[in-house]
């Protein structure tokens, strides 16, 4: 604690330049800490504009390189793909097609911007026909029959050549179910990014029409947890980490600053935080009414996520936000 109290003590001396600002600031944001999420759509030749998230595109394998090749210029360092498939049903069987979407995408990717690490998000609700997190039985998420599928979607993808798999499904379990499918399959060095600490949230509205994954009845409420809860998401990651789990993640960042620094308290594994898809909508939209200032505004909530105590972040802003950091 400092000392000594005004006149003797002004904060005020240590902002008077942007020279000294700079030399004493606490935080930053390093580009190679950024996340992008890319979504991934079958065809050629397609940049599909998403209307609830301007600047965010489907893209299709052919080009979703294009957005990957910006994005490692500007100093971002890592991906996380998701898939919209050919045909969904109620497993979700495309999930973990060898061909799938994802898969070709980590080919293409990998191919054509090697410097990435490429992050696959592993659940069923972009696969599924009725587009929730697994498999339906009478009328809601059935948890123990949902692991099997999505521990083959986790080894289909580290097959396909990811670096890391995500698993955001929420389902108890999964991620020691993934594990063991994993170091079963000969991948016993892929590690699992866990979605340790998600929430039920309505900022994931514009996510489900990028990924068209809205659940076509019911919520998610009984996977994801309560948003008015957070000793709970110590409970959470106590038990992804027992299952393995090799980094964890908070979500959404913005309404979770709290969890994110308790997270970072309780644990000595890389933290993630996933500024999500609503974050991101509201900041837009704002900006385009010209009612704040999109790249000041940005800043500032990355800012805030670093400071709570994230080391990854996940954000749509990723290659702005980069070209600004670097
Ligand atoms: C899939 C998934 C979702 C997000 C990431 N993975 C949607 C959901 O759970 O409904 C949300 C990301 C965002 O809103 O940007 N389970
Ligand atoms: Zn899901």
């Amino acid at each position: 604690m400092t000392t000594g109290s005004f006149p003797t003590v002004r904060p005020r001396r240590l902002r008077g330049s942007a020279r000294l600002r700079e030399l004493v600031r606490e935080t930053r944001i390093d580009p190679a800490q950024l996340v992008l999420p890319l979504f991934v759509v079958p065809g050629r030749g397609k940049a599909v504009d998403v209307a609830s998230m301007p600047g965010v595109k489907q893209w299709s394998v052919d080009r979703v390189v294009e957005e990957a090749s910006r994005a490692f210029e500007a100093g971002v360092r890592a991906v996380i793909v998701f898939g919209i498939p050919e045909a969904k049903d109620a497993r979700g069987s495309h999930a973990w097609r060898d061909d799938g979407i994802v898969q070709q995408a980590l080919g293409a990717i990998a191919r054509d911007v090697p410097g990435l690490v490429r992050i696959t998000d592993v659940c069923l609700c972009e696969y599924t026909d009725h587009g929730h997190c697994g498999m339906v039985e009478d009328g809601d998420v059935a948890n123990d029959p949902t692991l099997e599928l999505l521990a083959r979607e986790a080894v289909s993808h580290a097959r396909a050549g990811a670096d890391v798999v995500a698993p955001s499904d929420m389902m108890d379990g999964r991620v020691g179910a993934i594990r063991r499918a994993l170091d079963d399959a000969g991948f016993a060095g892929v590690p699992i990014l866990s979605y340790a600490v998600k929430y039920a949230s309505g900022l994931y509205g514009p996510f489900r029409d990028a990924a068209e994954s809205t659940p076509q009845f019911g919520d998610r409420r009984s996977y994801q947890m309560d948003p008015a809860n957070g000793r709970e998401a110590l409970r959470e990651l106590a038990l992804d980490l027992a299952e393995g789990a090799d980094m964890v993640m908070v979500k959404p960042a913005g309404t979770n600053l709290d969890v994110i620094a308790a997270v970072r308290a309780a644990c000595s594994v890389p933290v993630a935080a996933y500024q999500v898809s609503g974050e991101y909508a509201m900041i837009k939209a704002a900006a385009a009414n010209g009612w704040i200032d999109e790249a000041r505004v940005v800043d500032e909530t990355l800012l805030a996520i670093r400071r709570a105590g994230a080391d990854l972040i996940l954000t749509y802003f990723a290659i702005d936000a980069a070209a600004r950091w670097r």
